[in-house]
């Protein structure tokens, strides 16, 4: 693997000289001075550019920008350019334009319409990435290189002869024969039985439910013939510059793409984020993204590839723009998660196109917007810190410090594919309980590293496994390592219907997996959040009968009745006794398997799963050298905070004794970040010099960003 072996911190942006003047380009070198920029991403779209014709690439002008570039002291990640193909790809071969499940072609005019399966596309990317890594090889400002753009962020899907072929021949090579398909698709079901491979097509555009196990291998296949697009540049690229790292940048959790699997072709991970700032979640997005992706890069720093500097032209439901502060706030919130740069979209504004109105580092009225002002402070900042890590304090080196975690949450991309394809009875949206979960340990102060089945997680104090309902290969293997090594393990339902191909785990869910949980579970209430009141109308004199029925589940909560040491807690949290925790989405009625198991919470007779009165509704089973806690039902945020206080209690989990609203205190080595996300200015516990403003503060303001020395 190679390494990204620059000693400061990046700061940057995607450009495209090529879209303006030369005189444009002589001023933009100077502003990137100015503001602080030492790397652009160049090329991401050109391929129209370096290979305007099939076969005659055109690189000169590239390779005279990057000289440029390189004289004024800027690095450079070259993209590949095979994110937007040009028209002769779509011209000459027709067939590498992508189809919709309703048997749309989806034309040339836009971006990425591409069929991530044709060999064709592929050939014709292999040949211009390999021709331009042979031009460019010895280039001294050739840092890093950008594989494509995003994959998967239009189309990450297509439904057109050439995929299913390849689907087929996917297909082949996992099963080996039309049986072992048969069977672990169950086709005798509803008559889906096939005679060979070459019979099965895509799992949409069908009368009524799709057979969940061909979803589910469907978007597995989807999955893997976008890292295989990946990994045909990879290749090209270690053969001619072994010694470039090579990065694609991600969308944070994209469910689409498999990305414990891409990321093992890549040296570098990279992200691209836009929250939306009216969103009261986006500070937390901020920060799980910020810790996934440095999980997918085994815990080594990451790059922020790009982020907005105000606000963005696409989202349908409006485009907020971040309030004075954020922009720093939450570039910082990246470095405390292990972030080694910032780089945005885009450097200047474009003059036109569909980005017009997306924000840049140089907006369209130039040095005179505000926007500049804060790209500079940026700029100030980061070339501060990385003075401060160069001056050989490894304590203080952020392109390489690391980040510790003590609690893990379990990801499993196959896991969010069974759930989505699985058919009922409820629906499980299994990003929001993760994010859910993510959001009480971000609540709580924790840092969170996510983690794969199969990894061994025997040095965490807390993991966490949501939702399920799927169990994983290699997640036995997991749970065993962190309960011998003596963690706290929280399983939320629904957990273990399935195994990894939806299968069910008969006689009873959990199937193997009760020797952690200690429980199996033998009847499901699922939480219906349909209206009732679009029959009955509680009105007697025309609903006499509808009106007095009551149906269980519909629009109620599902509530629950702490005892045991759950509900001592609970006067931490200002609550008084008989306060209720609530649940959602799915109950369940369990069956303990053994005497150690001990019931903390059981649900209450009142509420949508009435009928589940005093049947357990959290229990803790001791297993190895520690514990798994089981919660039959997704807990609301109060259920959440008081069971990781608990398990954190258990654990030995340092919880910090500081946590005033809004503030997220972030350790990374040598420092401490401050993150002031609230409306309210907050007192700091004693006065400290602030890297930021290089002041001594002993207060925080709304949206202010302080970052001391540890
Ligand atoms: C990203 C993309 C960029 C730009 C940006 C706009 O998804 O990689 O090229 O389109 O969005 O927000």
């Amino acid at each position: 693997m190679a390494e990204l072996q620059i000693p400061e911190l990046l700061y940057g942006a995607d450009y495209n000289p090529e879209q303006w003047d030369e005189q444009t380009f002589e001023e933009d070198l100077k502003l990137m001075q100015e503001a602080g920029v030492n790397m652009v991403s160049l090329g991401i779209f050109s391929w129209a550019k370096l290979e305007p014709e099939e076969g005659r690439y055109d690189f000169d002008w590239l390779v005279g920008y990057m000289d440029r570039l390189h004289e004024t002291g800027i690095m450079v990640d070259l993209a590949t350019g095979t994110a937007s193909p040009p028209v002769w790809l779509a011209r000459n071969y027709p067939e590498t334009l992508p189809m919709n499940a309703q048997g749309q072609v989806l034309g040339f005019g836009s971006r990425q319409q591409y069929v991530p399966a044709s060999l064709i596309f592929r050939e014709k990317c292999a040949g211009l990435v390999r021709a331009l890594a042979e031009r460019v090889k010895d280039h001294p400002a050739l840092k890093l290189w950008h594989v494509s753009n995003e994959y998967g962020c239009h189309i990450f899907e297509s439904f057109d002869p050439v995929t299913i072929q390849a689907f087929q021949t996917w297909l082949a090579k996992r099963y080996q024969n039309i049986e072992a398909l048969n069977h672990t698709w169950n086709t005798n079901f509803w008559s889906q039985h096939y005679q060979d491979f070459s019979q099965v097509g895509a799992p949409d555009s069908l009368p009524t439910f799709h057979n969940p196990a061909h979803r589910l291998d469907w978007r597995r296949f989807s999955s893997d013939m976008l890292i295989e697009c990946l990994e045909n540049e990879v290749q090209a690229l270690r053969e001619v510059t072994p010694e470039i790292p090579i990065t694609t940048n991600f969308m944070g959790l994209f469910p689409p793409i498999d990305y414990w699997k891409m990321a093992q072709h890549l040296d570098l991970i990279s992200d691209d984020t836009y929250p939306d700032p009216t969103d009261r979640n986006s500070a937390l997005r901020v920060a799980m993204d910020g810790d996934l992706m440095r999980s997918l890069g085994g815990g080594k720093p990451y790059l922020l590839m790009e982020q907005t500097t105000a606000g963005v032209q696409w989202r349908p439901e409006g485009n907020a723009v971040k309030r004075p502060g954020t922009h720093l706030l939450w570039s910082t919130s990246r470095l405390a998660s292990g972030a080694r740069g910032i780089l945005y979209f885009q450097w200047r504004q474009s003059p036109g196109g569909a980005e017009a109105m997306h924000s840049a580092m140089v907006p369209h009225s130039g040095k005179a917007s505000y926007i500049w002002d804060e790209v500079c402070e940026h700029g100030r900042l980061l070339k501060d810190l990385s003075a401060l890590g160069s001056e050989n304090q490894e304590q203080l080196d952020l392109t390489t410090l690391p980040v510790e975690a003590k609690v893990a949450i379990v990801l499993d991309w196959e896991a969010l594919w069974a759930a989505a394809s699985s058919i009922g009875p409820a629906d499980i949206d299994v990003q929001k309980q993760l994010r859910n979960w993510y959001k009480t340990c971000y609540e709580a102060g924790q840092r969170v590293d996510f983690v794969r089945p199969g990894d061994d997680l025997s040095r965490y104090q807390v993991v966490i496994v949501v939702a399920q309902m799927a169990t994983s290969q290699g997640l036995e293997a997991s749970l065993t390592s962190a309960t011998e090594a003596g963690a706290q393990v929280i399983i939320t339902a629904p957990f273990g219907v399935y195994d990894q191909d939806l299968r069910v785990h008969l006689g009873g869910y959990h199937g193997p997996f009760s020797r952690f949980t200690g429980v199996k579970v033998t009847d499901v209430l699922p939480k219906t959040t349909a209206p009732c009141e679009d029959l009955a109308d509680n009105d007697p004199r025309t609903d006499r009968i509808t009106s007095v029925i009551y149906t269980p589940g519909y629009n109620e909560p599902i509530l629950i009745r702490a005892h045991g040491p759950l509900s001592e807690i609970l006067p931490d949290f200002d609550l008084a006794e008989e306060s209720q925790i609530k649940g959602g989405v799915w109950a369940e009625r369990v069956q303990l398997e053994n005497e150690s198991v001990k019931v903390l919470a059981e649900f209450a007779p009142n509420g949508a799963v009435g009928q589940l009165a005093g049947s357990p509704a959290l229990t803790v089973n001791p297993c190895g050298k520690g514990q798994v806690w089981y919660s039959a039902t997704d807990l609301d945020n109060l259920g959440r905070a008081l069971l990781l206080e608990l398990v954190g209690q258990e654990a030995g989990l340092l919880q910090p004794d500081w946590l005033p609203a809004g503030l997220e205190i972030a350790e990374r080595g040598g420092y401490v970040f401050y993150l002031n996300h609230g409306e309210l200015t907050q007192t700091l516990p004693e006065p400290v010099m602030d890297l930021v403003s290089g002041e001594t503060v002993d207060t925080i303001e709304p949206r202010q960003t302080v970052i001391v020395r540890n």
